[in-house]
């Protein structure tokens, strides 16, 4: 098949969060399943020179975007079987800050648009267009019409998948003709209308012909308001073409025994070399070198729904336990500011690293002994599945990704990978990190066992990549 993959952020060329992930390594998984994956994505003034070199110049055309006919120059880059193409345009994307500009909606219809008209440009004719969130969500709209005008797009078929529903690109009416160049009859209840806005994931919920989201837990709870962010009535219109799939990892970057990022590889087989990670976790965190005392974890922006509430009102719990602590990254002032003054009360047992750093995040993933991911919301999450590759255990809430990728330590059976609790409660999350914390002093044998569970875990792509591929040829009828 050819497939045509469409998203606002790649790794390693950009990346702003977990779609940049997926967008990096579901491609090549696809790709190796024998089909012809190309991926565009802009030319953000942010990705390096050392990618831009291997770039060839293809061709240029303008597009048609609304009244305006804008610039658009399209790049080659081939990668592990992946072609990429780069969309230049510098008006739009010679900025800095990927996001949160003032013409937001006009960059991303711009970009939208080009994901449309490129293939009559560069003579692909893709079976399946797949988009990513809201930023490419106009694509299957403008597919709508468009692949009765363009031959390439005849057999195309979208699909849409919703990485994160809380971020929707709602925006007045007005930008719909003038900005996104599309009529008022795609303004109705069952497209783009929304109160008195359009909101286009909405519309992309209504004209993809197949959505999915990244876990099957998330595609559940999207049928309630508490996780669906006021789309819950479109997701359940549309649940006869919604489906859950599990994310995975790219397996071979994140490989504890070739990680050159470690102070020291192991391997689920000898699990001595951890010992020196978290040794220099300690010292590079300012920890006392105590190799006894448990670290427990936090690597993720320091945002309310990833549970920071719970996490800053039990730092005290936590410390009376005889853990030690680190918290790496960076987000709303109230919490980095509680860890801060965590680190100054507790010297030498809590570390506050208020910042984005990949090299102490592999750090912290080889040398942890817990991770902490208490999320309200988590619609897959991919540092669980990280810190259980490198036999760091993580401590989650059953939601979303984190229940369908940790299975809770039975103490019966002695079954398990991690720790979990249910509500989104403080007492409940410190019961279940105790729960953790004593079978660590207690019981050596068990926590090695679950360690070897957890880093022997699948979480490569090509499970989900065959359940991807199940979808394609669905929609294709193929
Ligand atoms: C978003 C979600 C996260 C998910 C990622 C990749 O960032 O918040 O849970 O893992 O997308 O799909």
């Amino acid at each position: 098949m050819n497939i045509l993959f469409a998203s606002s952020e790649v790794a390693p060329f950009i990346k702003s969060g977990g779609l940049a992930d997926v967008a990096g390594s579901l491609p090549q998984a696809m790709a190796q399943l024998g089909h012809d994956v190309r991926v565009i994505l802009p030319l953000y003034e942010r990705i390096g020179g050392e990618w831009r070199e291997q770039m060839t110049f293809l061709q240029n055309y303008n597009i048609h975007l609304a009244w305006r006919t804008p610039y658009c120059g399209i790049f080659e880059l081939k990668r592990d079987g992946v072609t990429y193409y780069f969309v230049d345009n510098e008006y739009y994307f010679k900025r800095w800050e990927i996001y949160g500009h003032f013409d937001d909606a006009e960059r991303f219809a711009f970009f939208s648009r080009a994901v449309i008209e490129t293939p009559g440009h560069v003579g692909f004719f893709p079976d399946i267009i797949h988009c990513n969130d809201w930023q490419t969500a106009l694509v299957p709209i403008y597919l709508l019409s468009e692949r009765n005008l363009v031959p390439e797009l005849r057999g195309a078929k979208s699909v849409f998948t919703i990485h994160n529903i809380e971020y929707q690109g709602r925006y007045g009416r007005e930008v719909l003709e003038n900005v996104f160049g599309l009529d008022q009859s795609y303004c109705h209840e069952r497209m783009l209308a929304y109160y008195n806005d359009v909101n286009m994931m909405k519309g992309a919920i209504y004209a993809a012909d197949y959505v999915t989201t990244v876990s099957p837990s998330y595609a559940e709870e999207l049928r309630y308001d508490f996780y669906a962010h006021g789309l819950a009535g479109v997701v359940a219109d549309n649940a006869h073409k919604i489906r859950g799939i599990l994310n995975g990892i790219d397996v071979n970057r994140y490989d504890p025994r070739k990680d050159k990022g470690l102070a020291k590889t192991f391997s689920d087989k000898s699990l001595k070399g951890k010992a020196e990670c978290k040794a220099a976790l300690q010292e590079m965190a300012g920890l006392e070198k105590d190799p006894e005392a448990p670290i427990v974890a936090c690597v993720s922006r320091l945002v309310s729904h990833k549970g920071f509430d719970l996490v800053s009102g039990a730092i005290h719990d936590i410390m009376g336990t005889g853990a030690q602590m680190v918290v790496l990254g960076t987000g709303e002032w109230r919490y980095e500011e509680a860890f801060r003054q965590a680190a100054w009360q507790y010297p030498g047992r809590f570390s506050a690293q208020i910042m984005y750093s990949d090299p102490f995040a592999t750090a912290i993933y080889g040398g942890a002994d817990l991770f902490l991911m208490p999320s309200v919301a988590e619609p897959c999450g991919l540092s669980q599945m990280i810190a259980m590759r490198y036999g760091t255990l993580p401590v989650v809430r059953e939601t979303g990704g984190l229940r369908d990728s940790v299975q809770p330590y039975n103490q019966y059976t002695g079954e398990g990978t991690g720790f979990s609790f249910a509500n989104v409660d403080q007492g409940d999350m410190t019961w279940a990190l105790r729960q953790a914390i004593e079978l660590y002093y207690a019981n050596r044998k068990t926590w090695t066992a679950l360690q070897k569970n957890a880093m022997t875990s699948d979480f490569s792509w090509t499970r989900s990549a065959k359940d991807y591929e199940e979808v394609y040829h669905w929609v294709t009828g193929g």
